[in-house]
């Protein structure tokens, strides 16, 4: 086998707003995908740094805060905290989780918005804006409300239609209103500075909708073709708020760096402080062009992710491009978009009070019907369903008659064998052609497939099992249940390694059971000549529990209950 060479991946996950906390959604369509990539790098010995952060400014912060009745900073400390308890809590496993209220990013964002300044890379323009005269303040992007010029929907924010994806400006809004007195507003002249997007309309044409055509997904080259055709126009990078990094305008007080300005580079300043942290040099995961920069995201930030942000790098000079940005669309709950303000959503802290210990389930189960190429629902339903005939009756059926076969047989010893028999080896070569498979899906982005395949090395172990029934040949043919239990086992030893992205906490415990607690992904390719036959299966876990209908009915009721 040829072995691949050790490469860099910078993988960004997007940075949650610390306005709430993770529902199924979120880690279906983002941090999911992004852990199980991050984990499959590691694994396979590349140096990855995965990195997030909280997304702590803004006026999706500021909104929240005044509805809450709490300051800003009270606001972004409660979430932060929850929102990385959760995190920690499904084994998304970052190797950097900063914040954009952090003393690093306020001062690397600030370094890099003088730098363009000197450069003279803005225009400093002077323009009407909207302005809450009830509030004596100007309403930037989710301050002010209206009806989306695609006429579906009246609760439109200023930069965005939650409806229809578009992203907006304020004067789109059809009778615009303030999000916090709901008055009509009116217009109020005001200065910032703006980022010249439209000299880079045919660099960003050429560069995704020519050059990586055919490596991105469709989705999204297809929204930043439609964003092109539109034709880019200058975007103010500055505004007139109290919440943010703040910074002068033309001498002015009073302004802040924009939100979308500040919050990608706070993938930047994450990857800064975990180099500062772990004695690295964070310049290779951002500046050297063999390192693999991957953006992990939704579909609503594909603009700023694939337009706005390589803009701002290569305007930093010397930066990176990303490779590739898989987003996924959304997910919908029992066929309803998720919704935080009708309180429509599983919440991840609340899952885990009444599945406790069942992470894998829910990862599984996210990843399984994650809306890859198009929106996906999640139903109570279809997760029992693949719980209980997938994980339970086929994955974990698979693991129990194994190991408790070999203990019993064997005490536990797995069985040395001289020889195999064809159908064997057959069995083995079917297994490694999955494994090859995964890890080419896992390469293009292909996390469902993927997944199906991992589940399609237990279920071939299973029929194979179920053909030699070695149970039944036990007294009359020793030797060949020798052979079967340890064709076995090493089945059951891909599935343990194979699973580590997909099913962290699993994988670990079935690496303990069989004693592979070192191995990793490359070393299957080698098993054979690696088996610890010294050690003794003891203790047999058993890895999934049926979900009964009971609980499903409970979690349906509870959600229609909660639901406003
Ligand atoms: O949409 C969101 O939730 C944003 N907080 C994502 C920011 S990603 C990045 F650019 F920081």
């Amino acid at each position: 086998m040829i072995s691949k060479n050790k490469e860099t991946f910078t993988i960004t996950a997007a940075l949650p707003y610390a306005n709430g906390p993770i529902h199924i959604g979120h880690l279906s369509g983002v941090y999911i995908p992004a852990d199980i990539y991050a984990r499959y790098k590691r694994l396979t010995n590349n140096d990855v740094a995965f990195i997030c952060g909280s997304d702590e400014h803004g006026v999706a912060i500021s909104l929240a805060s005044k509805k809450a009745s709490v300051s800003p900073k009270e606001l972004i400390d409660k979430y932060d905290k929850i929102i990385k308890s959760s995190f920690q809590e499904f084994g998304i496993l970052f190797d950097n989780y900063s914040r954009t209220s952090k003393k690093i990013h306020h001062e690397t964002s600030l370094k890099l918005f003088e730098d363009l300044k000197e450069k003279n890379l803005f225009s400093l323009i002077k323009s009407e804006q909207f302005f809450d005269v009830e509030e004596n303040q100007f309403l930037a992007d989710r301050y002010i409300v209206g009806t989306c010029p695609c006429g579906k929907f009246d609760e439109a924010y200023g930069d965005q239609c939650e409806k229809c994806g578009a992203t907006l400006s304020p004067d789109e809004l059809i009778e615009p209103r303030s999000a916090i007195s709901n008055s009509t507003p009116i217009l109020k002249q005001t200065k910032h500075y703006f980022i010249k997007l439209n000299e880079f309309e045919e660099f960003i044409r050429n560069w995704i909708t020519v050059e990586n055509k055919d490596k991105w997904k469709t989705n999204v080259v297809g929204q930043v073709k439609s964003w092109l055709d539109n034709g880019l126009k200058p975007r103010a990078v500055t505004r007139d708020l109290d919440w943010g990094i703040p910074v002068k305008v033309d001498n002015e007080d009073g302004k802040v760096l924009y939100v979308w300005f500040e919050a990608p580079i706070g993938y930047i300043s994450s990857t800064i402080e975990w180099a500062k942290k772990n004695n690295k040099d964070w310049e290779k995961y951002w500046k050297n062009p063999d390192t693999n920069l991957i953006h992990f995201i939704g579909k609503d930030n594909i603009v700023f992710h694939c337009i706005i942000f390589p803009i701002m790098l290569k305007m930093f000079g010397n930066f990176i491009l990303p490779k590739n940005v898989p987003a996924n669309e959304f997910l919908n709950l029992e066929g309803n978009k998720i919704s935080t303000s009708r309180n429509w959503a599983v919440w991840l802290h609340e899952y885990l009070i009444d599945f406790p210990d069942m992470q894998d389930v829910l990862r599984y189960v996210l990843i399984s019907t994650c809306p890859e190429t198009k929106d996906n629902d999640f139903t109570w339903k279809d997760f029992q369903a693949r719980n209980n005939s997938e994980l339970v009756a086929i994955y974990g059926n698979f693991a129990n008659r194994v190991l408790s076969l070999i203990k019993k047989y064997y005490d536990g010893k797995i069985p040395k064998v001289k020889s195999r028999n064809r159908v064997d080896d057959l069995v083995l070569e079917d297994v490694k052609v999955l494994k090859e498979e995964i890890e080419s899906y896992l390469d293009s982005f292909k996390f469902r497939e993927a997944t199906k395949n991992l589940m399609n090395i237990a279920r071939i172990g299973n029929k194979y099992l179920a053909e030699t029934e070695p149970w039944k040949i036990k007294e009359s043919d020793p030797l060949r249940v020798e052979q079967i239990l340890h064709t076995s086992f090493i089945i059951i030893s891909y599935l343990a390694i194979v699973s580590e992205p997909f099913l962290p906490f699993t994988s670990v415990k079935l690496k303990n059971m069989i004693g592979l607690n070192d191995y990793s992904w490359d070393d299957l390719d080698k098993i054979f000549g690696t088996i610890n036959y010294n050690f003794t299966i003891v203790d047999i876990e058993i890895l999934f529990k049926r979900i009964e209908d009971s609980e499903i009915e409970y979690q349906i009721d509870k959600l229609k209950k909660s639901a406003s």
